[in-house]
């Protein structure tokens, strides 16, 4: 079954042609980022009006690169929710009218869903149930993934996304947004001791996260030191800080395996292609016997393929959207994908 998949949720303009859930025939992404990066971060407006003039082409493109036509597609999945209301309807609205025009079904299909689904690309051997640490640019949530359509959320942020405090942190100490890439770079050159952050916890709530603390630390940490007049290495602080986003990762996820003895773990999300993450989750899986699994870098950060993965077990699922289909800007996993 060929599925032509459509995301616009935030700053990515993406479409891809994925067989079966696994085969992607093809995955193209316009990035908006340079538009965004002269205002630090990104603005609903413009990602609406750059979804609308960009996702033709990008549509037309994913299916050239897949060597068919709409018509040889089976249906049309798009993200629905979570995400920018504006930028969410871009893809929706462009979704409802090829499915239309080709009598085909539409499959709306959630955007943390379809993370979670981007390691099954590349791991056959993925199946639920498992863990999963979800860690991208607006969410952070540990979850059983029971099966392909039933998730159960153990964890999720209180109030910063894991991206949102590395990009946050980053912006202050001087990189253009998004920052996390360049934290990731300057951590390799730099001290991880040099500087201690908190590691806030999240009353009654265990697995639960909160980065908000973190950021102010490193806003404080900036600004005594201009006070001061001092001058901080760029380095110490991205490597400090990118460790204890690490620690706090690593722990909670470590504490929800052993709780409930999961052996699998696999992390998605913009953040999964940050290399500390990924070095410190191979140390925890290996000193623990779970078998990790990590995305490619490419389908790490936002991309249609992913979209077109879920959508597959989706459609198993049953679920289909009619023309009334609207954009959600906050849905938890759980409240649709948790019978
Ligand atoms: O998954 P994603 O593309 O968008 C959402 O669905 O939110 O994630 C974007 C996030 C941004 O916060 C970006 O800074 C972060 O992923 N990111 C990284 C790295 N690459 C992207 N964070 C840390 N290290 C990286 N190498």
């Amino acid at each position: 079954m060929k599925i032509l998949a459509i995301e616009s949720s935030c700053d990515e303009t993406a479409c891809a042609v994925v067989e079966d859930g696994t085969r992607v025939l093809s995955n193209v992404v316009a990035t908006q980022i340079d538009a965004h990066r002269l205002y630090g971060g990104v603005v609903p407006e413009i990602a609406s009006r750059m979804h609308s003039e960009s996702i033709y082409a990008v549509a037309q493109k994913a299916l050239e690169d897949a060597n068919c036509t709409l018509n040889d597609t089976d249906a049309v999945a798009v993200t629905y929710a979570p995400g920018l209301i504006g930028a969410l309807l871009v893809g929706i609205s462009f979704a409802k009218g090829l499915a239309m025009a080709a009598g085909k079904p539409l499959i709306p299909v959630h955007h943390i869903a379809g993370h979670i689904a981007a390691n099954y690309i590349s791991h056959s051997d993925l199946k639920p149930p498992y863990l999963c640490l979800v860690i991208s640019g607006g969410n952070t949530n540990i979850v059983h993934v029971e099966d392909y359509t039933k998730f159960t959320v153990l964890g999720r942020t209180r109030d910063d996304a894991a991206g949102e405090a590395l990009d946050k942190a980053a912006r202050m100490i001087g990189f253009e947004y998004p920052g996390g890439k360049y934290i990731d770079e300057a951590a390799k050159k730099g001290d991880s001791t040099a500087f201690s952050f908190p590691h806030p916890k999240v009353a009654g709530r265990e697995f639960d996260f909160s980065f908000s603390g973190l950021k102010t630390a490193v806003v404080n940490l900036v600004h005594n030191a201009q006070q001061r007049g001092e001058e901080l290495s760029q380095c110490d602080i991205a490597a400090s800080y990118q460790k204890t986003v690490c620690d706090i990762l690593v722990q909670k996820t470590m504490l929800a395996a052993d709780r409930y003895g999961f052996k699998k773990l696999s992390v998605v999300g913009g953040v999964s292609a940050n290399s500390g993450v990924r070095s410190a989750m191979e140390k925890a899986c290996g000193e623990r016997g779970i078998k990790l699994y990590l995305p490619e870098l490419k389908y790490c950060g936002d991309n249609a393929a992913m979209i077109g993965c879920q959508a597959y077990y989706d459609h198993l699922a049953g679920r289909r959207a009619d023309e009334s289909l609207n954009g959600i800007a906050t849905l938890p996993l759980d409240s649709i994908y948790g019978e």
